[in-house]
This record gives C-alpha cells, structure tokens and sequence, in this order.
C-alpha cells in the first residue's frame, strides 16, 4: 500500500473555469482571485481575505503591514522556536527580528507562560503558530498581547478548519496568515492568503502584495474589464497611481487558474475537511496504545484540530530513534516528514541570532524525535488501519 503525505482534489469545475480563464487572456489576478478571496473570508468568518502567491508571502505580508502602524525596520516579533522554517524565514524576510519562545510538548505551540519574559521595548508582535492545525493557546497569548499593546498575527498555514473556543483559526488575532500549498486542505497549488477583520490592514495588503502601490480597490477594473480606471489619474494632475508607490512592497500575487482550484476546494470543502477530520480523530485515538513509545496530540474539549496531519513523537529511551520508525514506515510507503525543528538552534541559517543548544529543549526534542504523516481525503478506515499496523509491527520487534 502507498500512503502519500498529500494529495490534491482539482474539481471538475475548476477545470472548466481553467480553461475560460485560458481562452480569455486574463491570466494574472482578477476576477476569480477576488471570487475567491470573499469566498475565503466567508468560510473561516473574517471581514476580509486577500490572495497572494504562497503562505510565506501571507506571513510576510501580514507582519510588513505593521510598518504602517509605527513598527519600525529591525523591531522584534516573538514566535515560536518550533515551526516550518517559513515561520522564522518570514520575520526576516519582513525586516523584522525573530525572538523565538520554547513551546509546550503536548500542544506543540508556543509556550504562553514564557512569552513575557521574551518581550522588550522593541516587541511589535507575537506570531503564535497552530501547529499541525492544533490551535495555539489563544486566550493567554492575547492577553499577553493586550497587556503590552502587541499586535497578534496567526500563522494558521496548517489549520484550515481549526476551531478555538467556538472561533475558527484566522479569526483569533489580529490577521490570519494560511498557506494554500498542495499538502493543504484548501490549495490553489501555490499559494496563501490573509484574513483580518481590520479593513485598515486589508487595505495595505493589497497595496503590498502589489509592490506597495497606491491603488486601494478590491478588484482592479483594469484586471477584470480592461477599462479606463477613473482613480488613476488624480484630479490634482499628479500621475498615474499605479505608478506612486506608498510603502516598500512586495511581488505576491494569486493568479487566476490558482484561484480556479481554490473556487473548486471550497466547493467540496465541508467533504474534504470531514473526511480528513474522521482519519485524523481515529488515527489519534489508536495510537493512544502506543503512548508508551510515542507521544501524538490531543483533542481538548475546547477545540477542533485542523487536520493537517498525524504528528508522533518518539520517546527517547525506549529503544529505538525516530529514524529507524521513519525508515519502516517509508519501506512500507508510508510516506513522513520531519516534525521541522528548533529553528534558532538547529537550522544553521538563524545561528546569527547567537541562541545556544538547549535554550529550546522542547522544540529542540521535537526536531530530533517528531515525525507527521498525512490524513488527507484520498485516505479512508482500510489506509488508516495500515499505518497503525505498520506502527505495531516496528514496535513488536523493538
Ligand atoms: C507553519 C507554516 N508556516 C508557513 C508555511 C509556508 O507556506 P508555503 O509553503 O505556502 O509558503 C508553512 C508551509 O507549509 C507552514 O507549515
């Protein structure tokens, strides 16, 4: 048997949409970018959503928009030490410094009861991630955040369907920041996009997807109709503002046939998240057999987990690594991939910020045992029931 870790659900209608969108010329964002931006923002309950070209870019994007409200080039965002390394690569890429925070080994998220002592005089934001679509401690981290007037943006990449406290992820801060990459439950390929409630932040958003540009629309006349824009030459003879450029911007469109397969996904999306939902709950609820040997996640009371994938973390002593689990689950076709690591003390990229080893020890335990797997709609009870027969197998011979 093959358990890939993702998979992809082009629809039928998306298909058809491609091919209009092929056949009109209009290839670059318009009309079915905006479709599926509303879309979007009606699904997860936000005011607002707007498209770009990838989850880094929506992390990005969401924190460059702070610029416009008194954050200042090399200010200091708080994060969590464990992350997909996009997290920590976003801050920089941003102008931003990345203060990272050991996170909690049950929840895999940021460790609320250490965020204070990491915030300064130059702290803007906490960027909290619900990792594995588990939702981040959300109540903690907000009053954290109103004490010291911090602004709160969720990397929710991998929780699209993440519930806290009655509220779905991408409405608990600030700004939302999701990734609509393939192994995604809702993808346009490549992909991202920003909820907020805030239309003030939606606004720059679109100016700085679109090289910080003045123009403030929604949708571009010119993109979807081709027709004279009345806004672009102002009446005080000051030029094109197509041309006036109000902050430093970014490249980071969606394109059409991207927002064609994302219209398709949420067509079908109560389908997919239910079926994905279904292996996850049972997967977690097998391997409670195995926590002796294996530490996943749980569902609490107050949440639905986004379910973007199994986590399973090895405990260490108990006679074998997390490489030779991974090695028999690969050599059975099971497809994993790493539970990322500790990004300030085990990739070589963010050494420059002068952490030591072990300043992470729950991040940096994670990197070294973690491993996930997919729970994704092509999979069903029979494909479930082979990955814990392939987990019992490698446990029988420990
Ligand atoms: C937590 C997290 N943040 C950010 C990203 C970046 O998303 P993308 O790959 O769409 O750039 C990912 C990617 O999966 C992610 O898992």
């Amino acid at each position: 048997m093959r358990i890939p870790f993702g998979t992809i659900s082009v629809t039928e209608r998306s298909k058809e949409l491609i091919r209009d969108i092929l056949d009109s010329n209009r290839l670059s964002s318009g009309r079915y970018v905006r479709e599926f931006e509303k879309r979007f923002a009606e699904l997860v309950g936000a005011g607002e959503a707007v498209a770009v070209s990838s989850g880094t870019d929506a992390d990005v994007l969401a924190l460059a928009a702070l610029y416009d409200f008194g954050a200042e080039r090399g200010d200091e965002i708080i994060l969590p030490a464990l992350s997909f390394v996009a997290t920590g690569n976003a801050v920089l890429a941003a102008g931003f410094t990345p203060v990272f925070v050991d996170v909690d080994l049950k929840t895999l998220n940021i460790d609320p009861l250490k965020i204070e002592s990491a915030i300064s005089e130059k702290t803007r934001a906490i960027m909290p991630v619900h990792l594995m679509g588990k939702p981040a401690d959300m109540e903690a981290i907000n009053g954290i955040a109103k004490k010291y007037d911090l602004r709160v943006i969720e990397d929710a990449a991998e929780a699209h369907g993440a519930v806290y406290k009655g509220k779905n992820a991408g409405t608990l801060g600030d700004m939302g920041a999701f990734s609509l990459y393939v192994a995604h439950i809702i993808t346009t390929v490549e992909g991202g996009i920003i909820t907020t409630d805030n239309e003030a932040y939606a606004e720059i958003l679109r100016s700085l997807r679109s090289h910080g540009r003045a123009c403030k629309c929604k949708s571009c006349i010119l993109n979807t109709a081709s027709a004279y824009c009345e806004k672009r030459f102002g009446s005080n003879g000051s030029g094109d503002i197509r041309f006036v450029f109000e902050r430093i911007g970014y490249s980071s469109k969606m394109n059409e046939m991207e927002a064609a397969i994302g219209i398709g996904n949420l067509d079908i999306y109560n389908e997919i998240l239910q079926k994905r939902r279904e292996n996850l709950y049972y997967l977690l609820e097998k391997m409670k057999q195995f926590d002796r040997y294996i530490i996943s996640i749980e569902k609490e009371h107050h949440e639905e987990i986004g379910p973007h994938a199994l986590p399973m973390i090895v405990r260490e002593g108990k006679g074998f690594t997390r490489n030779q689990l991974v090695k028999h689950l690969e050599k059975n076709g099971i497809d994993t991939r790493d539970l990322f690591t500790s990004m300030p003390t085990q990739c070589r990229g963010f050494e420059f910020r002068g952490y030591k080893h072990g300043d992470f020890p729950n991040a940096e335990y994670i990197g070294r045992n973690g491993t996930h797997i997919g729970v994704h709609q092509d999979l069903g009870k029979e494909e479930c029931d082979y990955i814990i027969n392939t987990i019992e197998d490698f446990l029988d011979k420990v």
